[in-house]
């Protein structure tokens, strides 16, 4: 396993994981990469690490450029253990290495280690000469996790931003030149749904506070490098984390005898007839996090289920909890479902949405089975709020 160069005495060292398909329950369909960073200069320095059983991969990488023992620096940008986790095997490889990171890095590596490395603190605007080139940081708190941060190397205009900018994709091209540009951002917006979008407040200000770095590479921790497709990258960042909509209305419904369905529909229907961006998704062939992505930047949402025991189908109830938690802002939302004698879907769906912050514009409910005049009824009052 080879090291891949991304500047002269600066190379990509991590690690290629084409198995992964769940991440905390967000499906990843193309694998992932745990990007480590090797930096050449008078301080030998690693940037992150990679997930602990990946390590040997690592190693490999590393070994094709320099003995791992000679590492004098390791920048944690991040705790979460697929960027710490080899950082144990490394000390006992490299004992005299330097941990760089910032408080709360400290604090989150020796809780999760318990060990007694040597650490230095940095904190925002500091930096640190490796030699011919130096580092400065940028602390990001909650860009994930207390303790992420930002790295940057201005003598090349490398940005090494962790989660930021990644994408779960696993794959032998490393730049964004070198890889279908359609996917990488599909991925990119899948992994901002599924992992930022909770913290885009805090994307916000990391956006302005990096945005007098003169950055020409972007390298993060998952995926694709990238360095031809900066100012694509930057200004869907700006537009994710300010919460800007589309004319989009997603329906996501579960159906047992396919009532719900006919009104998912009906609902669905309406919003085409309003030229909106309308996708219908069944619960039942959609994964939750592939619904996340479309969800991103809608502007309606619209969550179907018919009653089941006083509830809704386990599906939905799944969906509306990840929803809940990601909690995308200032959304309209809609509650619709069949039911039989009990008509407790609706309210159990509104509760989760007004959970949510969401703005409820219309409930719809039809018992049984909805006939031609229930789903006409339906399409006049959307017709008449959208
Ligand atoms: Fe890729 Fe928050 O770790």
């Amino acid at each position: 396993m080879k090291a891949k160069k991304i500047k002269e005495g600066i190379y990509w060292v991590g690690a290629i994981d084409w198995d992964l398909r769940n991440f905390h329950g967000y499906l990843t369909q193309r694998g992932s990469t745990y990007n480590a960073y090797l930096i050449i200069d008078e301080k030998i320095t690693l940037i992150d690490t990679v997930k602990a059983h990946f390590s040997k991969e690592m190693f490999k990488r590393i070994s094709d450029v320099i003995d791992p023992s000679k590492i004098d620096y390791v920048v944690s940008n991040h705790v979460e253990m697929d960027h710490s986790g080899a950082l144990p095997e490394l000390m006992e490889i490299a004992p005299n290495t330097t941990i760089i990171t910032c408080p709360a890095g400290e604090k989150g590596l020796k809780a999760h280690y318990k060990k007694d490395w040597n650490f230095k603190i940095v904190n925002s605007g500091d930096s640190i000469n490796l030699g011919k080139r130096s580092l400065q940081f940028v602390l990001t708190p909650m860009v994930h996790w207390p303790d992420n941060m930002l790295t940057f190397m201005p003598d090349e205009n490398i940005l090494f931003s962790n989660d930021a900018f990644g994408q779960h994709l696993a794959s032998t091209a490393r730049f964004d030149d070198e890889y279908p540009f359609d996917i990488i951002m599909h991925e990119a917006r899948k992994y901002y749904a599924n992992i930022v979008l909770p913290y885009s407040k805090q994307v916000q200000k990391a956006l302005i506070d990096a945005s007098g770095l003169n950055i020409k590479i972007i390298a993060p921790s998952h995926g694709i490098i990238w360095r031809k497709h900066l100012s694509e990258i930057i200004e869907e960042y700006k537009k994710w984390s300010s919460n800007q909509t589309e004319k989009k209305a997603i329906v996501i419904y579960d159906t047992m005898w396919k009532s719900t369905e006919k009104m998912a529909y009906a609902i669905q229907e309406t919003f085409e007839e309003k030229n909106y961006n309308a996708p219908i998704l069944n619960l039942q062939h959609n994964h939750i996090s592939d619904i996340m992505t479309e969800i991103l930047t809608a502007e309606y949402i619209c969550v179907g289920s018919p009653t089941l025991n006083r509830n809704i189908l386990p599906g939905v109830a799944a969906f509306l909890t990840y929803l809940n938690g990601l909690s995308p802002k200032s959304r309209k939302a809609i509650a619709f479902g069949s039911y039989g004698w009990g008509d407790q879907s609706i309210p159990k769906i509104t509760e989760y949405l007004k959970s949510s912050g969401f703005d409820i514009v219309g409930t719809y409910k039809v018992k049984y089975i909805p006939d031609e005049e229930d789903l006409e009824n339906i399409r006049a009052d959307l017709r008449a709020k959208v």
